[in-house]
């Protein structure tokens, strides 16, 4: 249970709850060890890094997918060199291009948008609701005749509504791209994420909950998804295994190589324990703050399912947010707001500036002229008002596997007597 600290907050001069510096927050690049140093190792001596040139049963980057698709539970995974480009692949694979419009969360990193983007199709973006995620009534709301798709982001490892979200999509015809970037072991109601809508795409970069250093991953039951994937993902895939016989399309080189699969494939087997303790602690951070006056939690559509690698609460205003994220700091526990306006976080559309804008890289407009796009759409940076009030007055703490009980117990006290000075 919390200890009871001093009533004076440590911004007004009290003595902190804490003061040695919590354990530091990232998950998958902090378990690197002998293991992974093995495994690249071994990659260099036998001096193959492509996979092409191994086995199935000897390449990292074959084992690795072999690792998703039972670990996902999908008959397809497939290799590639990012999270971005996992999702392009993944749009590529379900025959989004241009013209199309594809439903994006308004939280979400850029990337999202890019991706779609970069097939030719047009971002539509919709608000988020009290869960971080994608507000399946206002996806509802966005839906045209020219929609394909929609990308409900899990952010933060918080899932989103998949129930409501798929419901929609399935009533439109319109195909789902789950973007697990951020909740790689993620669940929603017992189905893993990137299993529930017609394709999922991973990233395995530096932050996330395991890494390669940059890797993606997507996943499908689709054969024709699959395949269409492979294409996009090697000018050549059809001439390296020979019994391929579709048609074929011209692709860019974004395979996964040796020394990438070598440390995800390592790196896979600890996530099971990342996602115990993250779980664990976040479920005692959450208990410990039952009935503290004047925040209220972030709602989480599946708590059994959620990462746990991020606390977050709301306050009534932003400037009441400032204020606490500010005292909670002096308390010793590191916090962030999201949306105060000081930051341009390209996680916020209205900091999505070549989307804004419609900036592209071709000089024709590509994709947004209408040579290109028949439908309308504008930007502005006050588009989204439920997402920006929502990102405005909450308050998140990164979860880390290497924290205590007693490291929780610290954000606990801490939390409590912020709201107890403020709101008692
Ligand atoms: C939600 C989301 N989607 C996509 C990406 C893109 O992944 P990557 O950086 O591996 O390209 C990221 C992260 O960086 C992300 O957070």
């Amino acid at each position: 249970m919390a200890r009871e600290e001093s009533a004076v907050l440590a911004i007004d001069g009290g003595t902190p709850v804490r003061t040695k510096p919590m354990p530091q927050g990232l998950h998958g690049i902090n378990e690197v060890g002998e293991e992974e140093i093995a495994a690249v190792t071994e990659v260099l001596r036998r001096k193959k890094i492509f996979r092409f040139l191994l086995s199935d049963e000897d390449s990292y980057a074959s084992r690795f997918e072999a690792q998703y698709r039972e670990f996902i539970g999908t008959k397809y995974a497939l290799a590639v060199t990012g999270g971005t480009t996992a999702l392009i692949t993944a749009l590529v694979g379900l025959g989004v291009s241009t013209g199309d419009e594809v439903i994006v969360p308004a939280y979400t990193y850029i990337a999202t948008a890019a991706a779609v983007l970069t097939v030719g199709a047009i971002p539509i973006i919709a608000e988020v609701d009290d869960t971080l995620t994608l507000d399946p009534a206002d996806f509802e709301r966005k839906i045209t005749p020219r929609t394909k798709c929609v990308i409900p982001v899990h952010m933060r490892g918080l899932p989103a509504q998949m129930d409501e979200i798929m419901a929609i999509a399935r009533r439109h015809n319109i195909l789902v791209l789950e973007d697990v970037a951020q909740a790689n072991g993620g669940e929603y109601k017992g189905r893993r994420l990137g299993s529930i809508g017609d394709a999922g795409a991973f990233s395995f970069q530096h932050y996330k909950v395991i890494t390669s250093g940059e890797g993606g991953m997507v996943v499908t039951d689709d054969e024709q998804v699959f395949r269409r994937a492979c294409c996009k993902h090697d000018s050549a895939m059809a001439f390296w295994k020979t019994e391929q016989t579709w048609q074929t399309f011209p692709g860019e080189n974004s395979r996964m190589c040796e020394l990438r699969a070598a440390v995800g494939y390592v790196q896979f087997q600890r996530m099971a324990g990342i996602l115990a303790q993250t779980r664990k602690i976040k479920r005692r951070i959450a208990e410990g703050l039952v009935g503290t006056p004047g925040i209220e939690l972030v709602r989480v559509s599946d708590p059994d399912g959620d990462c746990g690698i991020t606390f977050a609460f709301y306050l009534p205003t932003a400037e009441e947010a400032k204020r606490f994220s500010r005292a909670l700091a002096h308390e010793g526990i590191r916090n962030g707001t999201i949306y105060n306006k000081d930051i341009p976080d390209r996680h916020i559309y209205a900091y999505w500036d070549y989307v804004m804008n419609k900036w592209s890289w071709d000089a024709t407009g590509y994709p947004w002229a209408p040579r290109y796009y028949q439908g309308r759409v504008e930007y502005s940076q006050d588009m989204c008002p439920q997402t920006l009030d929502y990102l405005g007055r909450v308050i998140t703490i990164g979860i880390s596997q290497s924290w205590t009980e007693a490291d929780a117990d610290d954000v606990i006290a801490a939390v409590r007597k912020v709201a107890a000075v403020y709101y008692q």
